[in-house]
């Protein structure tokens, strides 16, 4: 007669210890996701755009994400025109499915581009224009064998371009003009497959499709 007893006490704790840790809700969300999404919050200063960004609440459900739809997993990430400040944090490289990063017209987003947006194997749409950001282009781009979509316009990048983004063979549009980008544009890849606006009004770059160095 021990045996039930002890299956009884075993399922007693089992309940008990669901009404301690489940969530009141059920959610899509994918845990992981959800602590990197808040941690992005936090580190973004708790804005206002992002009210929508609550622990208690199904990230799949927030405004300015998306989830796939069958394994929920974060795949889009989208902030536009908005009183946004504070530096992209490098957590963004933490949200493995992200297929489009689109951040565009945040003029008090200053900093650089995280070396993390490397990791992100699926990308393929990367927008990151009309922010403030500053520093290089990282060469861990480079890595983004997927993206067919690079607008990093309308910023303050310096340095040169790396080499490392010859090796973005799916790249349909490259824009990088309007920023203080110098050097000789690397040979290969797509890079020579835009025109010259896309290279324009940057501090000294040069090499086809701009004039020869
Ligand atoms: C990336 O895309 C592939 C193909 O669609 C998919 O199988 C994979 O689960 C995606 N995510 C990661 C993190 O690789
Ligand atoms: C962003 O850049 C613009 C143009 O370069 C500048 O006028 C503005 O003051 C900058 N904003 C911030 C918050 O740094
Ligand atoms: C790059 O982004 C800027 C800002 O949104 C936009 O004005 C421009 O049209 C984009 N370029 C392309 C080719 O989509």
């Amino acid at each position: 007669m021990a045996s039930p007893n002890l299956s009884s006490a075993f399922l007693l704790s089992l309940l008990l210890c669901n009404l301690l840790v489940s969530p009141s809700f059920s959610e899509l969300c994918n845990p992981a996701d959800k602590k990197v999404l808040l941690a992005i919050k936090k580190a973004l200063n708790d804005p206002y755009m992002l009210a929508s960004w609550t622990a208690d609440t199904d990230c799949c459900d927030w405004y300015n994400v998306a989830c796939d739809d069958t394994n929920h997993r974060i795949i889009q990430l989208t902030i536009f025109d908005g009183p946004l400040s504070g530096q992209i944090p490098a957590a963004v490289g933490d949200l493995p499915y992200l297929q489009m990063i689109d951040l565009n017209r945040l003029s008090h987003v200053t900093g650089p581009i995280p070396t993390s947006l490397g990791k992100l194997k699926n990308l393929t749409f990367l927008r990151l224009s009309y922010l403030n950001l500053t520093g290089p282009i990282p060469t861990s781009l480079g890595k983004l064998s997927k993206l067919t979509f690079l607008n990093l316009s309308h910023n303050d990048l310096t340095g040169s371009i790396p080499s490392s983004l010859t090796s973005l063979n799916n790249l349909d549009a490259v824009l990088l003009n309007d920023n203080q980008l110098c050097g000789k544009i690397p040979i290969g890849g797509k890079l020579q497959s835009s025109d010259a606006s896309s290279y324009s009004n940057n501090k000294r770059l040069c090499g086809a499709p701009l004039p020869s160095c």
